[in-house]
């Protein structure tokens, strides 16, 4: 075989770029969305409405996380937050038959723009170096540098990653600090690079709330709610994340409980750093071309 037999142009490629393009246009709208008292269940339900209308389907929950949280965090069933002077990530996920987009931004509400273009600015620096071969380890040094030249550090324990069919976090890992033993990119990689930055030390940990569910195995269960929560997940999330919001069952979190219970379903904690800190994110979805790469949800 040629060194590069892939055809950018095919069917997968060609759907990827289409949920890329609804998701861009999705975050541009949801972000204007985020205000002092707006509601967060209203944010994430226009940004899920709005992705079904431009064709698509959400690939994941949007993620609402608020300062200390980094990720994992969406509105529960009858969420009644809304939003402060605070710092806001709203990361946002679409899928066109499986194939994904994943895309994050910072709204800042908080008075620490700085932060947020840390993030920024280190997602700039890293699509920059992109190109066939580039090593994982110095997009990672890439973007380390930069949070680090803010005087901010990185959060090392959150990483970029590939996109696999109906798989939203598939290898290469595209750390966020340099490593040593990285992965090489080749020409057709679909990967997702997301910078966090944060004032707080860099490693976020597990908290107490799940809201953000996935499959974890095939199996049965007699009780009925439970039973056609399990079939609404297997037949139309399959294995990618979901919310308890999205289930159409009465009794959606009793039937979530059984699942969990059975170990069907996996939660998915909230992940933030400690308490009076702040996380900044930001997010884009590449394909690797021959001479770089593709943003598809610029
Ligand atoms: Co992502």
């Amino acid at each position: 075989m040629a060194e590069s037999e892939v055809d950018l142009e095919s069917e997968k490629y060609e759907k990827h770029r289409e949920a890329g393009e609804i998701l861009s246009q999705v975050r541009t709208e949801t972000a204007e969305r985020v205000e002092v008292g707006a509601s967060h269940l209203e944010v994430a339900e226009y940004a899920e409405d709005r992705i079904r209308e431009l064709g698509g389907k959400p690939a994941f929950p949007v993620n609402i996380s608020i300062d200390e949280e980094a990720a994992h965090a969406t509105p529960s069933i009858d969420d009644e937050e809304t939003f402060g002077e605070e710092m806001i990530n709203l990361d946002i996920g679409v899928h066109v038959d499986g194939w994904l987009a994943d895309t994050a931004i910072t709204v800042d509400l908080s008075g620490n723009p700085e932060l947020a273009e840390a993030s920024e600015q280190a997602l700039e620096a890293a699509i920059d170096i992109i190109e066939p071969g580039v090593d994982t380890g110095d997009i990672g040094a890439e973007i380390e540098d930069v949070i680090t030249g803010y005087g901010y550090n990185p959060v090392v324990n959150l990483t970029g990653h590939g996109l696999g069919h109906w798989e939203q976090h598939t290898s290469p890992n595209i750390p966020n600090r340099a490593v040593s033993q990285g992965t090489t990119l080749e020409v057709g990689d679909v990967v997702a690079i997301e910078p966090f930055a944060t004032d707080g030390g860099g490693k976020v940990t597990e908290g107490a709330s799940e809201e953000i569910f996935s499959l974890e195995r095939e199996g049965s269960v007699r009780n009925r709610q439970a039973r056609d929560a399990l079939e609404q997940i297997t037949e139309e999330f399959r294995t990618l994340p979901f919310a308890t919001r999205w289930l159409e069952t009465d009794r959606a979190e009793m039937a979530l409980r059984r699942l969990k219970r059975n170990n069907i379903v996996h939660g998915y904690p909230v992940l933030k750093e400690d308490d009076g800190f702040l996380v900044s994110q930001k997010e884009h979805t590449i394909i690797i071309t021959e001479d770089g790469c593709e943003v598809t949800t610029a």
